[in-house]
């Protein structure tokens, strides 16, 4: 009975721990145009939070590897190039419905068709470079999340 509590609590964090959560990049030109804490900001504002935050550069070959489900698209080689041509922040984040409710605050990926309010609207570009990435489903929010950060760095306010 005493371990009654443990294992549930496992057994929620095995479970149920990713469903909530998103993956972001703030891509090299948000970082470059002096956009981090503008975008961070407007994050928090969301009512996300954040679990884990890095400052870093992707190799080129590490940025291949993100986006290695784009492969075959034409863009692919640009993309890469552009996604290691700079520092980013990535940072996983919490909140109900998180995917979701992140990919609707970023705004639509070309900032052409994003909706006012939206972080693509206010900071980015063109399709290209397009201010920030946000994760399309939970599980590649897992799989992207994973891939910057340890589970050490990664940190929750729960009890
Ligand atoms: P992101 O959310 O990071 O996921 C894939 C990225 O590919 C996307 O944002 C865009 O920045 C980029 N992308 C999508 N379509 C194009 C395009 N037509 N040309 C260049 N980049 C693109």
């Amino acid at each position: 009975m005493a371990l009654g509590p443990y294992f549930c609590g496992r057994f929620k964090a095995i479970f149920f721990m990713k469903t909530n959560q998103t993956f972001t990049m703030i891509k090299p030109d948000a970082v470059r145009a002096g956009n981090i804490g503008g975008i961070l900001q407007m994050i928090n504002e969301a009512g996300f939070r954040i679990v884990a935050l890095k400052y870093t550069r992707l190799a080129t070959e590490q940025a291949r590897l993100f986006y290695e489900v784009h492969s075959e698209r034409p863009f692919y080689g640009e993309l890469t190039e552009f996604m290691s041509s700079g520092p980013i922040v990535a940072a996983i984040l919490e909140k109900d419905n998180a995917v979701a409710d992140f990919r609707k605050l970023i705004g639509a990926t070309n900032p052409a068709d994003a909706e006012e309010g939206t972080i693509r609207k206010k900071y980015a570009a063109s399709v290209g470079e397009n201010a920030v990435h946000g994760s399309d489903s939970d599980e590649n929010a897992a799989i992207e999340g994973a891939f910057f950060f340890a589970r050490t760095e990664q940190f929750w306010d729960r009890n």
